[in-house]
């Protein structure tokens, strides 16, 4: 695999657009507001953005339920919009990426309507149909199928009742989708985050699945759709006729049940793969499992560099809560958050930071559970009203939903973070006084300015190469509280160690040069509750 030469120095940043700032004060974010506010993300030094859905949609699942996908949603502005935005971000020398929605479409798309007026509808090849429905089980709860009454048959959807899946097997959907990715890229685009990619290629068969069935008689058996091999034929066939002839990037997002071996096979074709192995590393306490997150975040680096693949590195994104509040401490946030920075801004690969990530925004603080607005969450109310009771429905979402990853971005102390002068569609987080970019760059303390600081050395000196292109080993292997580990090549060894409890640990150092560190002090031979640095030796 041959990467675009910036690849291998870029910071990614994703913006859920409709979150980040809104220029025209109707409680929605938008384009212009984006442009308002790349000087913002200039001055943190990123040099990737990852700009999240803003196509024509009814909104079912935040924008990924597209009706047109060659359009902007008049909410959130206007093509030529984009189009500023792409030229702003290039005189800036920050590359720019879209969201490919490739695997459904909305239920309100004109191909789907017309699929569904009857069973011999010249469109009805482009979703998959099916008399009776299979026990698949969709990600967002419930049966994969829905019943379509117009043409008295199912098809298949496996996120929301709203977007019935593409058929890839389809030639003609997958001529219609390529020239799709042709449209952006001749606009601009320097690539692509490919949205839910794992699962173009379906068991077509529609047999049951085996697995055990819950208690609704739904099989939750991703297998069926996610990463088979028919798809690697449709990302083969998009890389020679479309991607090949672009100095891009491509993104695809693989999901949970991809392993290495899946990762090889995509990344003859694509240039890296997002999985989500180090989403989720809880024990039994939901406090973090540093063992688990070290041994998943080292077996992706040691067998993607092995190889020569770069693979992206990521806290959280859209669909995940805070990292604040997973891996952080919000009692303990400049420091917490400052230890998180250190230990993914210094690994192998190409880091993304989250919207709110680099001012260490936590989970929503919402009493009520109408608050929670995103489709999963909204199905998983839906789904356990009459099993749970509300408080306990309450604290699953107040820990899991994806609201969270959606909360407004906190630019001011101001009524409404900032972020409008109007009711914001979403309800702003209640740490906005306390936690937001205004404060934040004025104190040179600041998480904000730490982020900046860990970008930089990252990016812009003379470690650059080491953290680059430098070895990957994990040291500190067995440590229940530290994250540690050693990037090294022929000119430096440079040392990471970040405690991720609120509790002293000991270990043994060496004597380096400190180049960044979370505290004031060091003391040797130790690290005090999340403290975390950086050493050097020169060869
Ligand atoms: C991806 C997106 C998620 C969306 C789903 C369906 O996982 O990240 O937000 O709901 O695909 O498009």
């Amino acid at each position: 695999m041959s990467y675009p030469n910036w690849l291998y120095t870029s910071v990614g940043y994703e913006i859920y657009p409709r979150s980040f700032y809104d220029s025209n004060q109707d409680g929605v974010g938008d384009i212009r507001g984006i442009i308002e506010k790349i000087d913002y993300l200039k001055h943190l030094g990123i040099n990737l953005l990852w700009v999240g859905p803003f196509y024509p949609s009814p909104l079912d699942d935040n924008g990924y339920d597209v009706i047109d996908h060659r359009d902007v949603d008049d909410r959130l502005g206007t093509l030529d919009d984009i189009k500023e935005l792409i030229d702003e971000c290039h005189k800036r020398d920050i590359k720019i990426i879209f969201d490919y929605i490739m695997n459904q479409t909305s239920d309100e798309h004109p191909w789907f309507i017309e699929s569904r007026q009857s069973v011999t509808s010249k469109k009805r090849d482009y979703y998959i149909w099916s008399k009776e429905p299979n026990n698949w089980g969709s990600f967002f709860g419930g049966s994969a199928w829905n019943y379509d009454e117009t043409s008295n048959e199912y098809y298949l959807k496996i996120f929301s009742d709203k977007m019935p899946d593409l058929n890839w097997s389809n030639p003609k959907v997958r001529s219609e989708m390529f020239d799709l990715a042709k449209y952006w890229l001749d606009l601009g685009a320097d690539g692509f985050r490919m949205d839910a990619i794992a699962h173009l290629g379906k068991d077509m068969t529609l047999t049951h699945s085996r697995k055990k069935l819950d208690e609704d008689g739904i099989a939750p058996d991703w297998s069926k759709f996610s990463n088979r091999d028919a798809l690697y034929d449709y990302l083969e066939e998009l890389k020679t006729k479309v991607f090949d002839r672009y100095d891009m990037v491509s993104i695809g997002e693989v999901g949970g049940g991809a392993k290495l071996r899946d990762a090889y096979k995509y990344t003859k074709t694509i240039d890296m793969v997002f999985n989500f192995d180090a989403c989720w590393c809880l024990d039994e306490n939901k406090q973090t499992d540093v063992l688990e997150l070290k041994q998943v975040i080292n077996y992706w680096i040691t067998g993607m560099k092995n190889k020569g693949y770069l693979l992206p590195q990521y806290w959280l994104n859209h669909d995940h809560p805070r990292v604040m509040s997973q891996y952080g401490d919000e009692n303990n946030p400049k420091v917490s958050g400052k230890m998180l920075a250190t230990i993914l801004l210094f690994l192998y690969g190409v880091p993304f930071i989250y919207n709110g990530e680099e001012i260490g925004m936590t989970n929503a603080k919402y009493t009520k559970i109408e608050d929670f607005k995103d489709v999963s969450s909204q199905n998983y109310i839906r789904l356990n009203k009459h099993r749970k009771t509300e408080k306990e429905i309450l604290n699953h979402l107040l820990f899991n939903s994806r609201d969270h990853g959606h909360l407004p971005m906190q630019w001011s102390a101001t009524k409404y973070a900032g972020f409008s002068t109007t009711t914001p569609y979403l309800k702003v987080n209640s740490d906005y006084k306390t936690v937001n970019v205004e404060d934040q760059l004025k104190d040179e303390d600041s998480l904000l300015n730490f982020y900046r600081q860990a970008i930089n050395l990252r990016i812009n000196s003379e470690y650059t190469n080491t953290f680059i292109h430098g070895d990957f080993k994990l040291i500190e292997e067995k440590s229940k509280s530290i994250f540690g580990y050693i990037r090294e090549d022929d000119n430096y060894t440079i040392t990471i160690l970040a405690n991720m409890k609120n509790k002293k640990v000991t270990y043994k150092e060496q004597d380096s040069e400190i180049i960044l560190s979370n505290l004031k002090t060091h003391t040797a031979n130790e690290l005090q509750p999340y403290e975390s640095i950086v050493m050097v030796n020169k060869k």
